[in-house]
């Protein structure tokens, strides 16, 4: 038996000709459930998870799964057994992780527009923190506390105006986005927060961007925080915990990032030499908990030879994988069978889906050897697709599997068209 795996994916492989996920082949989770069908490995989420484990080992840390990036029932469920914290950015990702079996003392809730009803239902249950985003939000959490008769724990997320040279749609921590109190302001605002009665200040936080491929820039964020940090607690206001966000990249084209626990080996030394480093510790990681532990299979529909291109249409499209469309975003994308079918020449294609839609492309340019009905797998595909997924041209979303070596468990159905139509009424 060969066994050949995929660069930054390492629970993929192929062996004996099949493309395979711990263990697992793929081709035989597309005949009983069907295409488009995203299926993930249980080994690689606890691998990726791990790393982050070993970089906090004899720290005060809690990781919190930025549920964002996969909010999948059985997804969250994997993170919460693994003792794994969330950070969530509304009502619907409080309630998805509470059924996941989160505990509400390790939930930080992010975001620019928590509506008064959603920062009720989250007091009510006891979140960890409220990862505060403006001096509006300060006041009106504070009256919704009040009138609650609760007190809300929160940290102020600064925006450290760092560039954390991404794409400028990832990009959050720069003066020119909506997150986070400017640096100048986060003192003032901090001081006000403290004379409120409603909130008690827990924490400090920020994170500047997704799929960063460079440490550079947690560096620069890390030394401006702790700056700020340092001058809050010299006003007189203590900051149990630090938060640092997400953010850390993957390889989805070559791109090198940093493991998690090399990127914190350094991160840490920061800290410890600025007299941080036994501090409570949060981090909120989402893309590089499941990014490549994810793969879409999908089947080749027809092949569409042109004039200046080539088309491979496939069953998948925009709705089930936006990234492409939203982000230019690359997803490698590899047959199944790793030797070419009798009578499939390699060609140039653009790979497409049935969305009527130019953008809708999932590969461009892409050297592939296949035939009608073969199925290729979008690789990296763990994160930021299924829960950007939509029922664009009324299709319904892709089924899931979470594989657990030989043992693969169906996690979500695909939507009838019963669940489609399941809120309408003709007028
Ligand atoms: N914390 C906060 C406050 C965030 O806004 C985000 C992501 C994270 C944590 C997790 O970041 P990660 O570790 O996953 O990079 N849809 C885009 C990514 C949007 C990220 C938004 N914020 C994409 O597909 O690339």
């Amino acid at each position: 038996m060969t066994i050949s795996t995929l660069a930054g994916a390492p629970h993929i492989h192929y062996a004996n000709g099949q493309l395979h996920v711990e263990g697992c082949a793929f081709e035989a989770l597309a005949q009983e459930h069907g295409t488009p069908l995203f299926v993930y490995s249980k080994a690689s989420m606890l691998a990726a998870l791990s790393a982050y484990q070993r970089g906090f080992a004899g720290r005060n840390a809690q990781i919190c799964y930025a549920m964002k990036a996969n909010s999948s029932l059985a997804i969250l469920q994997v993170f919460a057994r693994a003792g794994c914290g969330f950070d969530i950015v509304s009502s619907g990702e409080l309630a998805r992780a509470l059924a996941a079996g989160a505990r509400p003392a390790q939930i930080v809730f992010s975001g620019v527009g928590k509506t008064r009803r959603e920062m009720r239902e989250a007091l009510e249950v006891g979140i960890g923190c409220f990862n505060v985003e403006s001096e509006a939000e300060i006041d009106v959490l504070n009256e919704v506390a009040l009138a609650a008769d609760r007190v809300a724990p929160i940290s102020i997320r600064v925006n450290p105006n760092v560039d954390p040279k991404t794409h400028p749609y990832i990009s959050t921590g720069l003066k020119g986005n909506k997150f986070g109190i400017a640096h100048d302001r986060t003192l003032a605002t901090y001081q006000r927060a403290a004379a409120l009665p409603g909130l008690h200040i827990v924490g400090i936080d920020f994170h500047i961007g997704s799929q960063i491929t460079d440490e550079a820039p947690y560096r620069e964020a890390v030394e401006r925080m702790l700056d700020l940090a340092q001058a809050i607690e010299a006003a007189g206001i203590a900051l149990e915990h630090l938060d640092f966000g997400g953010g850390l990249g993957i390889n989805y084209n070559g791109e090198t990032p940093p493991e998690a626990d090399a990127l914190w080996a350094t991160l840490l030394a920061q800290l410890d030499a600025r007299g941080f480093g036994q501090r409570k510790l949060l981090v909120e990681p989402g893309r590089s908990l499941v990014g490549t532990a994810g793969v879409c299979v999908t089947e080749v529909l027809y092949l569409k030879p042109g004039e200046q291109k080539n088309f491979c249409i496939v069953d998948a499209a925009m709705n089930d994988l936006p990234r492409p469309a939203l982000y230019q975003a690359f997803h490698a994308i590899v047959p199944l069978a790793q030797s070419a079918p009798a009578g499939a020449q390699p060609a140039l294609y653009d790979v497409v889906g049935p969305v009527c839609e130019s953008g809708d492309w999932i590969g461009r340019d892409r050297t592939l050897a296949v035939r009608a009905g073969d199925h290729l797998a979008v690789l990296s595909a763990g994160a930021y697709c299924m829960s950007m997924a939509s029922n664009y041209n009324s299709r319904g979303r892709a089924a899931e599997v979470l594989v657990e070596g030989t043992q693969a468990h169906l996690i979500r159905s695909r939507d009838s068209i019963t669940d489609q139509m399941r809120n309408e009424h003709l007028a």
